[in-house]
């Protein structure tokens, strides 16, 4: 297994591809199943078309993984707080805001609530071959806790940003309880035949360095630590974004086997300070997949250029967007397949 093989040898060889959203509204094949299913959190729901929209990536542009369809938010759907995506609005979600609210969350329903999400990653992985890896995920216990306190939607992200100034210690009942359901989520996933595994910290850029480090960083290591007890084979990458150097800390502190780095980070500096440590994916700009022409070529040259001798796994800054045509990620999969095999 190609990507799998970066993180056991840590060096060079033929170059991984995947990229972030690859099973999504970019796809015509896609946005035909949506058509005729208005709920998106059923399609989570869904083992058989979760499945098939899982493959539907890997069938047309033979990626080297599979990441599992899904959404980070099935964790505050399965602790009872309904989830709802609305076409046009985006995230709907009853806000839990204070430590008195925190009552309501029932976390004895994570494994029966997502028992069909555990039956799409073993239905996926019998439908790959042994050299495309399956990407579970699940969304960092900040990142998660943004939604679920509403604040996405909110100007300068308030509602959480003031409860974990004015009430840490409330704050940090739901951290914890998030750590919690995501080490038990994370390992059902493995044992139903996830290879690699993925924490998206999508908004550890909206704290401080101190904040970071106790809302961010700290419930991250307790995760990845207690996965490595039970799983010390499966590797671990942890996505963030804006977040510049605290990359380093992240790095040494929790002790991720891959970091996925968003588009804004320097690659010479990635290449010198943190690929000697640990496997580096991403970084290309999602926006310029979309635009494409002479200059997506260039960075696609220019991302090998740097960060291609060393452990490296091919994939965007962030998730690629729905605009995007097909024909540019078939290209930019080509490039990569001639420039390295
Ligand atoms: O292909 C894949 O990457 C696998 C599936 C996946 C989805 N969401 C499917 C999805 C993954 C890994 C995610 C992660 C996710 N979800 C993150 C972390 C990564 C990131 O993008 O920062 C976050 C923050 C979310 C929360 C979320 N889910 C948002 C902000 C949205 C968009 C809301 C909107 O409608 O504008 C979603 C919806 C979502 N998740 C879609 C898909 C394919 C689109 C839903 C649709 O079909 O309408």
């Amino acid at each position: 297994m190609k990507l799998k093989s970066v993180f056991q040898n840590h060096k060079t060889g033929p170059i991984p591809v995947w990229m972030m959203r690859q099973a999504g509204r970019h796809l015509p094949e896609y946005r035909e199943i949506r058509k005729k299913n208005p709920s998106f959190m059923s399609l989570c729901y869904n083992p058989e078309i979760a499945c098939e929209i899982t493959l539907q990536p890997v069938r047309r542009y033979g990626f080297d993984a599979a990441i599992l369809f899904s959404d980070i938010l099935v964790i505050p759907d399965a602790l009872g707080q309904k989830v709802n995506f609305v076409e046009g609005k985006g995230i709907e979600i009853n806000p839990v805001t204070s430590g008195s609210a925190l009552a309501r969350l029932d976390t004895h329903r994570i494994l029966s609530h997502l028992q069909p999400v555990f039956e799409t990653i073993s239905r996926v992985r019998e439908n790959l071959t042994s050299e495309t890896a399956l990407i579970g995920f699940c969304g960092a216990p900040w990142t998660v806790a943004v939604y679920m306190t509403g604040s996405h939607a909110v100007p300068h992200h308030m509602p959480i940003r003031s409860w974990s100034y004015n009430a840490p210690e409330d704050f940090s009942v739901l951290i914890s309880l998030l750590v919690e359901a995501s080490i038990t989520y994370l390992d059902a996933q493995v044992k139903a035949g996830a290879d690699v595994l993925q924490i998206f910290e999508s908004w550890g850029n909206l704290l401080p360095q101190k904040e970071f480090e106790r809302w961010c960083m700290e419930p991250i290591r307790k995760i990845i630590s207690a996965l490595k007890e039970s799983h010390p084979d499966v590797p671990v990458i942890i996505f963030s974004r804006g977040i510049g150097y605290s990359f380093v800390k992240l790095a040494s502190y929790c002790l991720p086997d891959g970091l996925s780095l968003d588009s804004s980070f320097p690659l010479d500096f990635a290449r010198k300070h943190l690929q000697p440590h640990v496997v580096l994916q991403g970084n290309l700009d999602p926006v310029l997949l979309a635009v494409g022409g002479p200059f997506l070529d260039k960075a696609v040259d220019t991302l090998l250029d740097e960060l291609g001798e060393g452990a490296f796994i091919f994939n965007l800054g962030h998730g690629i967007l729905p605009q995007t045509p097909p024909e540019h990620v078939a290209h930019v999969v080509k490039k990569i397949r001639e420039r390295s095999h």
